[in-house]
C-alpha cells in the first residue's frame, strides 16, 4: 500500500478549513537555499497543503510538481500560485487516491524533493512510509538531493497523546479525530529508514508555545547513485 485509505478521508475534511498560509517556513527558506542553492530544476514536493513552501519554490525559480491526497489543497495551492507567470506550465499538481500503487511519475524525473510535515501523518504503518521511500528512490534522479521532516516522539502537538507502541502515537485534538502518527526515536532509527539513500546530515527543529511543543527531525541527503552495469 502506498496511501492509507483512512489518511485520504481524514485530510479531505480537515482541508476544507481553508487558511491563507501566507509565508514558507523559514527553516525550508534555508535548507532550499542551502542544499539546492536555488540552482533551478525540477522539484517534488510531497504533501503541499496550503502551498506556501511550493509557491517559494516557484517564487525561486524551481519547476514543481506537487502531490496531495486532498482536492481542496490542490484548489487553494491552484488560488495561491495564481498570480505567477506561466503558473501551469511550471507548476503541476497531482492528487493521489489510495488505489494508486506508485507515483504518477516516470523513473529519475526529480533533481530534488522536499516533504514537509508530511510523513507521519496517517502514515502510521511503517510499512507504508516503506513504500513511498522507495518510490521517491524510483523517481529522484540519481544523485537528486532531498530534505525530508519528520516528527520526534517527544513533539506534541496535540492535547493529550498516548503511545500505540513502536514508532507511533495517537493524537487527541479538542476537535476532530483522534489522529494516528509514525515517530522518530532517535537519529539511529532515522538513519535506518533512510539507509537506502545517501545521508548527509539530521538535524532537527524545535520551539514551545501556545500550548504546542513542536519537535521535528529533519534528513538531508540525496539518491545514490547507481554502480555502472548495474
Ligand atoms: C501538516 S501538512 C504539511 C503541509 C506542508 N508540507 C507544509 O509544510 O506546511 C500535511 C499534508 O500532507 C498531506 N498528506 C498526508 N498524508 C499524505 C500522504 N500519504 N501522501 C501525500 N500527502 C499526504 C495532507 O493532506 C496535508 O495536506
Amino acid at each position: 500500500m502506498l496511501i492509507d485509505k483512512d489518511a485520504v478521508d481524514l485530510y479531505t475534511k480537515s482541508a476544507i478549513v481553508h487558511d491563507k498560509h501566507e509565508y514558507p517556513s523559514e527553516h525550508m527558506v534555508r535548507l532550499i537555499k542551502w542544499c539546492f542553492k536555488n540552482n533551478g530544476g525540477r522539484v517534488l514536493d510531497y504533501g503541499f497543503r496550503f502551498g506556501e513552501n511550493l509557491k517559494h519554490l516557484l517564487d525561486k525559480g524551481f519547476v514543481v510538481d506537487g502531490v496531495e491526497i486532498s482536492e481542496h489543497a490542490i484548489d487553494d495551492c491552484y488560488h495561491k500560485i495564481r498570480g505567477i507567470h506561466n503558473h501551469r506550465q511550471i507548476c503541476k499538481l497531482h492528487l493521489l487516491t489510495s488505489d494508486m500503487q506508485e507515483l504518477p511519475f516516470d523513473d529519475d524525473t526529480f533533481d530534488y524533493l522536499i516533504s514537509n510535515q508530511t510523513l507521519y501523518h496517517y502514515s502510521y504503518r511503517e510499512e507504508t512510509i516503506h513504500n513511498l521511500l522507495s518510490e521517491f528512490k524510483r523517481v529522484l534522479k540519481p544523485g537528486a538531493k532531498f530534505i525530508v521532516s519528520l516528527i520526534s516522539r517527544d513533539c506534541n502537538m496535540s492535547e493529550k497523546h498516548k503511545s500505540l507502541g513502536v514508532h507511533s502515537v495517537m493524537w487527541y485534538y479538542n476537535e476532530g479525530e483522534p489522529q494516528p502518527v509514525y515517530v522518530i526515536e532517535d537519529e539511529t532509527h532515522l538513519r535506518n529508514l533512510f539507509n537506502s539513500f545517501d545521508v548527509e546530515e539530521i538535524g532537527y527543529w524545535k520551539s514551545n508555545y501556545m500550548n504546542v511543543f513542536d519537535f521535528h527531525y529533519v534528513v538531508i541527503g540525496s539518491n545514490k547513485v547507481r554502480e555502472v552495469g548495474r
